[in-house]
């Protein structure tokens, strides 16, 4: 992982002063690296071999960054990381080519790679995220939203990518087919969990734990797992529904914390909290399928550490 930050640095070194400075600031500020750490333990079912394995492990995290700064354009995020956003730092017109020039930075490093089935996977993986931040945009205050509609959202702007992460890697090693298959089953329902999290975090976290102020996506009108379940209790439904409306027509600028507080006195946070278990546990299932080797330990940790994390 260390050499893995040490070729992020080097991969958006300044080469214009400003996309560079604002690529750095959000690479500065931290997050977790997860989506590397998975490819380097999905490299551990063939033949692992770091110089390989970065090629991978570095455009996807760089993937991730990308889609984050354009993510905060769409959300009007202010802070990520306990950070300004690229956005509030800079503007939006700067976030715009901030991102796509971290895009073209983890082509530029993919381009070290032969197997063009990686590139495919990684391109398809892009063209979904778009899709599903396009949808989420679509779907901002719509409240009447099915749950199907929530996951098939979550699967394409979050769950494949984590998914990918960890099949790349097997593949990049030269693991078998079967490795590779799993792992990225693996990926897919640990990411799903994942991003319920997220979702239940934005809630029920602090600003200190999430980097962020709680509540911003009800105010930006995205409709998350709690929510749906909430809707679903008789004694919420219109007064929660009132509320979405209010913060609808006051375009987010108004106070949140009467909508917030409905969702987590409701019965929508365990009920969010036991699907994501059920995700978790169905990663666990893939790995039990995978020979049993000492990655498999940490690919545990992890799934149990995403479906607990309070960061
Ligand atoms: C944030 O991802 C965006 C989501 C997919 C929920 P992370 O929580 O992995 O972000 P960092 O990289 O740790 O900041
Ligand atoms: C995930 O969704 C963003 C992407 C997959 C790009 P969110 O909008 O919930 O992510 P955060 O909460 O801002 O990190
Ligand atoms: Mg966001
Ligand atoms: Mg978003
Ligand atoms: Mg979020």
């Amino acid at each position: 992982m260390d050499a893995v930050e040490r070729s992020l640095y080097a991969s958006i070194e300044v080469e214009s002063e400003a996309l560079g400075e604002a690529a750095m600031h959000l690479l500065k500020a931290g997050g977790k690296r997860l989506r590397p750490a998975f490819v380097l333990l999905g490299g551990k079912f063939g033949t692992y071999e770091l110089d390989q394995l970065k090629r991978v492990a570095v455009p996807l995290e760089l993937i991730h960054m990308a889609s984050l700064v354009h993510d905060d354009v769409i959300d009007n995020a202010q802070t990520r990381r306990g950070q300004l956003t690229v956005k509030a730092k800079w503007d939006n017109r700067i976030a715009m080519y901030t991102g796509d020039y971290i895009y073209a930075k983890a082509l530029e490093i993919a381009a070290g790679l032969e197997d063009p089935r990686i590139h495919r996977i990684l391109s398809k993986a892009m063209v979904e995220m778009s899709i599903g931040e396009m949808e989420q945009i679509r779907d901002f205050f719509n409240s009447g939203q099915s749950i199907r509609r929530y996951l098939l959202r979550i699967r394409r702007k979050t769950a494949l990518l984590i998914a990918i992460s960890c099949q790349l890697g097997a593949l990049a090693a030269g693991a078998s087919a079967a490795a590779a298959r799993e792992l990225y089953n693996y990926g897919y329902n640990v990411g799903m969990a994942f991003q319920i999290r997220d979702d239940l975090l934005d809630l029920c976290g602090t600003e200190k734990q999430i980097g962020k102020p709680p509540g911003s996506d009800i105010r930006q009108g995205n409709i998350t797992i709690p929510v749906l379940y909430a809707l679903q209790e008789e004694s919420l439904r219109t007064p929660l529904l009132q509320e979405i409306t209010r913060i609808h027509e006051a375009n987010g600028r108004t106070d949140v914390s009467t909508a917030v507080s409905m969702i987590t006195g409701s019965q929508g946070i365990a009920k969010a909290e036991e699907l994501a278990d059920r995700y978790t546990q169905k990663a666990l299932e893939a790995l039990d399928r995978l020979p049993d080797i000492r990655a498999c330990r940490h690919l545990r940790d992890i799934a149990h550490f995403v479906s607990k994390r309070t960061y």
